[in-house]
């Protein structure tokens, strides 16, 4: 018979024990389950609702069952609906009486926020660890490419030149801020829910700061309705992750391009790409391809729960058990393309010698032609348009603009003077721009040194 079977009167049909079931996902919270049940069975104990020494028994025994489930010596049961009470039944197969009163003063409703939000605490302080490896691999590798020209897009179109280092370290801001996000939602799903009951809290004196403290939360929740009813961690946790899926498919987007033959820019390590069933010539970059395709999944997931809680009323309702395979699954998702990402970008080969020559190209360096103009005196507009016609005449006799003689120069401004080639050149572009946040490389060699202490600052809890 079902734990909560007394009023009725037929068994449940076993289609509907299928479809109302959850222990196919939820399963994967049982050591949250026991551990907050022990928790909870200690302070009952404590407060005197139960013995202690009925408390005791209770805390062993579920100490036992983490242990067979851990030796992979327990099955659950379909029939017993979830995670929840597939424990409490196999307590009570053990100790009988007194593990049926560890549910006292307590819902499946107030213990399925527990758990999922013990089960997230964790899954957030492990992605936390590989936003952190990821950046610390991108800083060892801005360390090296504080000097490795390459250009700069806008449109895709070559703009201006920066350095490598320049272009990773923005990818370490994003990432840092995913960081920060991770670590704000982590401080909301670090508030401790149990006492809810199933809506309207309880008649028993239980001691949740008690609770709390056993379990290491924070705070605890301050309305039973809320307490039950609110899944908000778990959008703000999808949120979070999107962004990262995002900042991930966008670098792999360019790594992609990067690896093209038209870039050639860098090469994927072998143990970093595959071939083609039938090109023989192929290597594909297909782990970049693959977290750019996973993304779709993860915003999937935050637009599914954020559809599932939309217009729900208060306060527990049974939708609500559709917010766990979505969160869970974007999850191992994002565990799944970190690792992998750090050690494809670890292992790639740079191209330098291409970057440079890509930064010449496309007259990258006609923004510093203007500012040398206006620092003899030309007011920018003006030599804007000086420029844009020495770009048109240098497309006609096809060559760069730093590849002019003194005598074309003169053709089009007689303030252009021998020091133009200095000032036109690749090194000077980039290091000229010095301003907090420009490319000069010891500018960014100030920031990789900023960002590692930025990255220490940041945790969770
Ligand atoms: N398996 C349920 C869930 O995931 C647990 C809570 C069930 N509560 C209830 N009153 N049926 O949401």
């Amino acid at each position: 018979m079902k734990l909560w079977g007394g009023r009725f009167g037929k068994a449940t049909d076993a289609l509907v024990d299928d479809f109302n079931s959850s222990i196919r996902f939820d399963a994967r919270m049982y050591r949250q389950d026991i551990t907050g049940s022990m928790a909870h069975a200690r302070m009952l104990g404590r407060v005197g609702v139960i013995s202690e020494e009925d408390a005791a028994l209770i805390v062993k025994t579920l100490g036992e069952i983490l242990a067979d489930i851990e030796a992979g010596k327990v099955a659950f049961a379909i029939d017993a609906e979830d995670i929840h009470m597939n424990v409490e039944t196999i307590l009570i197969s053990r100790i009988g009486d007194v593990g049926k009163r560890l549910h006292t003063g307590r819902s499946r409703n107030d213990q399925v926020a527990l758990d999922l939000r013990m089960y997230l605490k964790e899954e957030t302080q492990d992605i936390l660890g590989l936003l952190k490896e990821l950046m610390g691999t991108l800083l060892d590798l801005a360390e090296q490419h504080t000097d490795t020209i390459m250009p700069g897009y806008t449109h895709l179109q070559k703009a201006q030149p920066i350095t490598l280092a320049h272009h990773l370290m923005a990818y370490f801001e994003m990432f840092l801020r995913d960081a920060g996000r991770l670590s704000d939602a982590y401080r909301r799903m670090d508030v401790m829910p149990l006492g809810s009951g199933a809506l309207a809290g309880t008649t028993y004196p239980l001691d949740r700061a008690y609770v709390a403290e056993q379990l290491g939360f924070a705070d605890i929740t301050h309305n039973s309705l809320d307490g039950v009813s609110d899944r908000d961690f778990v959008v703000e946790l999808a949120a979070a992750l999107s962004l990262i899926m995002m900042h991930l498919s966008r670098f792999s987007e360019e790594l992609i391009l990067w690896s093209s033959h038209e870039f050639s820019f860098v090469e994927m390590d072998d143990a970093y790409s595959t071939g083609s069933s039938i090109m023989p010539q192929k290597k594909n970059p297909d782990v970049a391809e693959l977290i750019r395709g996973k993304t779709g999944r993860v915003y999937g997931h935050l637009m599914g729960i954020l559809t599932v809680m939309k217009s729900l009323p208060l306060a527990y309702n049974k939708d609500m058990q559709e917010d766990k395979e979505g969160i869970f699954d974007a999850v191992d998702t994002v565990k799944l393309c970190l690792p992998v990402f750090i050690k494809m970008i670890a292992t790639m080969t740079v191209k330098k010698e291409n970057m440079l020559q890509g930064a010449k190209g496309g007259f990258t360096n006609a923004t510093d032609l203007a500012d040398y103009l206006v620092k003899k005196g030309v007011p920018f507009r003006e030599s804007h348009a000086i420029v844009g016609r020495m770009v048109a005449l240098a497309l006609d006799k096809g060559k760069n603009l730093d590849e002019f003689t003194m005598d074309e120069f003169h053709a089009c401004s007689d303030l252009i003077e021998e020091d133009i080639y200095d000032a036109l050149s690749m090194e000077t572009c980039v290091r000229d721009r010095k301003l907090i946040g420009g490319p000069n490389p010891e500018r960014v060699k100030a920031e990789i040194a900023q960002g590692r202490k930025r990255m220490g600052e940041i945790t969770c809890g």
